[in-house]
């Protein structure tokens, strides 16, 4: 049986099943792994890739509420859930985080229940949704009724801009949110970089392509012109996410292992 009954094909690899496994989850299938193991062939490092932009995502929402004194994030691109989703770590600090989780694709809208398990003093909501139609995100009864726009708000767009091409402008939708945000509201954002291996990169737009995922690499300083413009960096501003604030005496990685950048930034 490949088609569950959500209508969702199984027999066809998918971008967030392939990550998911990556991460070593649970939610792929063996169309999934083919796809992985063939991008793998070719770029060795994309599972540690897809590893320590999740551990990224994982410090930047700490250092967001601990340090930055966040406690209402809109993450877009929110991807399959799995371990250390943002509202259980923001939580953990403070249970009275909120979070509203959007993604556009209908095999997270599947998976959402296991986001929506907020602890009890804080709130979390799923819309389906997409990063190229910030109007409607910012009009949705989730936002509206889950996070107060007229306080702090931590726009979380972690390994998401990559799927948007140029022609779709990323930029502008980025624009548009952090607009409706109030000052010292900030941005997480993390992008995938064919910078360290050309040849890697151009097989993985190709094969994220034929699974009609547009998939569009961009170099550290496209990728920080396109996130962090008329924004504060927080130190040590737009580095391989493995270089962002780590935890335990310092990344042994280099960019091209990570292949991966990363960066927070706040709105003045
Ligand atoms: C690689 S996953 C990242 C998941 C999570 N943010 C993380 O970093 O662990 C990318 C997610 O972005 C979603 N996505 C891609 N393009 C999007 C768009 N235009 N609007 C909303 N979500 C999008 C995909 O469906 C997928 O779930």
């Amino acid at each position: 049986m490949t088609e569950l009954s959500s209508g969702i094909d199984t027999s066809r690899p998918h971008p967030a099943r392939v990550y998911d496994y990556f991460l070593g989850g649970r939610t792929n299938f063996a169309a999934d792994r083919q796809m992985a193991n063939r991008i793998l062939a070719t770029a060795p490092k994309a599972q540690l890739t897809a590893r320590e932009n999740r551990a990224f995502l994982s410090r930047a929402v700490r250092y967001l509420v601990a340090e930055a004194g966040i406690r209402q994030f809109l993450d877009i691109g929110t991807g399959l859930p799995t371990a250390s989703n943002v509202h259980e770590v923001a939580q953990a600090i403070d249970p009275t985080a909120r979070v509203v989780y959007v993604d556009n694709d209908p095999l997270v809208l599947a998976h959402a229940r296991a986001l929506l398990t907020s602890a009890p003093q804080g709130r979390t909501d799923y819309i389906q949704a997409d990063l190229r139609d910030p109007a409607a995100i910012l009009e949705s009864d989730a936002v509206r009724e889950v996070l107060d726009l007229s306080q702090p708000v931590a726009l979380i767009i972690v390994a998401v801009l990559h799927f948007i091409d140029d022609e779709h402008q990323p930029g502008a939708a980025l624009t548009t949110l952090l607009d409706a945000l109030a000052p010292g509201s900030c941005l997480a954002a993390s992008h995938v970089t064919g910078e360290y291996n050309r040849t890697g990169g151009t097989l993985a737009v190709r094969m994220y392509r034929t699974c009609g995922v547009p998939l569009r690499l961009r170099d550290a300083d496209e990728f920080a012109e396109l996130a962090f413009r008329g924004l504060d960096l927080v130190p040590p501003g737009v580095v391989p996410v493995s270089d962002w604030r780590p935890e335990d005496g310092g990344s042994r990685l280099t960019a091209d292992e990570v292949n991966c950048y990363g960066g927070v930034a706040r709105k003045p």
